[in-house]
């Protein structure tokens, strides 16, 4: 199913945030960042704003998450929204008798008089199917296989924080490509802002990224490598981002013991970061399942922890720009 969304065209007022494909310029990916840094301050300093006093943001959760939805929870809180948070979708709620998600966002805005809802669901197309539906925007915190564009945006702002550039950038995507979302929805957001970008795909071939985003990044001229050997191209990157080999999808396929086989087919530790360069970031989405050992965090290229108080910042600007428009 293919639903046009509409691109940003530089405002964010009452928009859906589905995918990155509605970015289309560098300057609406800076004025996220630029309200990031104002975000940032009123949570270092210890100053909630209430500049969303009177909003009301839901969110609708039917797969586990920690970082994604807290750090949405705590966005909407510092900013002095009222939160409906609902975690137990998938087990509580009316999906379970089989209610569609056009009637759930639907209810949800009447029963509550939530401004915007926040989904995060199994379905590839499901925040795409709410936004059609919903009276109100939707923004997607993970849908399926497919996409994670909040989690893009505030890696991208790691990026720029950790290496001072957005540009001319070596990127090793590392572990799940086919499954993992994160990293999909990073690359679109890279090509967007990066016109020199060389793309290390570093799977087991099992687990390859889909082709045909590998054939749309070549298109856009994005120099893309794929490997097994992590060892073969860490030395030259400028950024390793890793992910775990994502259970849940060998669950439902039902190939757990090909799951074991993957689990712990890479391994970061201090001697593998010996590889790489002196000025280098390090990422994961999390949560890490042991692809990147305990020993490894207190490496200063290690940036995962950081990484994921960027989330607070960044998704305290979205919210901001979708429901004030500023
Ligand atoms: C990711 C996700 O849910 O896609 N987690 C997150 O939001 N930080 C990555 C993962 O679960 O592996």
């Amino acid at each position: 199913m293919k639903i046009n969304l509409p691109k940003f065209n530089g405002s964010f007022k009452n928009k859906s945030f589905i995918s990155i494909e509605q970015l289309t310029k560098n300057s609406e990916i800076k004025k996220i960042f630029r309200v990031a840094e104002q975000m940032k301050d009123i949570v270092v300093r210890k100053k909630p704003s209430n500049v969303l006093n009177g909003y009301c943001i839901a969110e609708l959760f039917y797969q586990p998450s920690t970082r994604t939805f807290t750090s949405f929870l705590a966005a909407a809180k510092w900013l002095g929204a009222m939160t409906i948070p609902i975690h137990g979708m998938s087990a509580y709620s009316s999906a379970v008798k089989g209610e569609s998600i056009e009637d759930t966002v639907r209810t949800i805005h009447q029963t509550t008089g939530a401004d915007l809802i926040i989904i995060r669901h199994p379905g590839d197309n499901s925040t795409e199917i709410a936004a059609q539906a919903s009276y109100v925007p939707i923004i997607n915190a993970g849908s399926g296989k497919k996409e994670h564009p909040t989690q893009a945006i505030l890696d991208l702002y790691t990026i720029k924080n950790e290496l001072g550039r957005m540009k001319n950038l070596k990127v090793i995507f590392l572990g799940d490509l086919k499954y993992g979302r994160t990293i999909k929805s990073l690359g679109k957001l890279l090509t967007i802002v990066d016109k020199n970008l060389q793309l290390f795909l570093v799977s087991p071939k099992i687990l390859k990224m889909p082709k045909k985003l590998v054939k749309e990044w070549r298109v856009r001229g994005v120099k893309v490598h794929e490997t097994e050997s992590l060892l073969e191209v860490l030395p030259q990157v400028d950024v390793l981002y890793v992910t775990r080999i994502q259970k849940e999808w060998f669950e439902v396929e039902r190939k757990l013991s090909l799951y074991r086989k993957l689990k712990m087919v890479y391994d970061i530790n201090l001697k593998t970061l010996r590889r790489a360069k002196k000025k280098m970031v390090e990422m994961h989405p999390l949560p890490r399942v042991g692809e990147i050992a305990y020993e490894v965090d207190n490496d200063p290229r290690a940036a995962y922890f950081r990484q994921m108080r960027n989330g607070l910042y960044t998704r305290m600007a979205l919210l901001k720009l979708i429901l004030l428009g500023s």
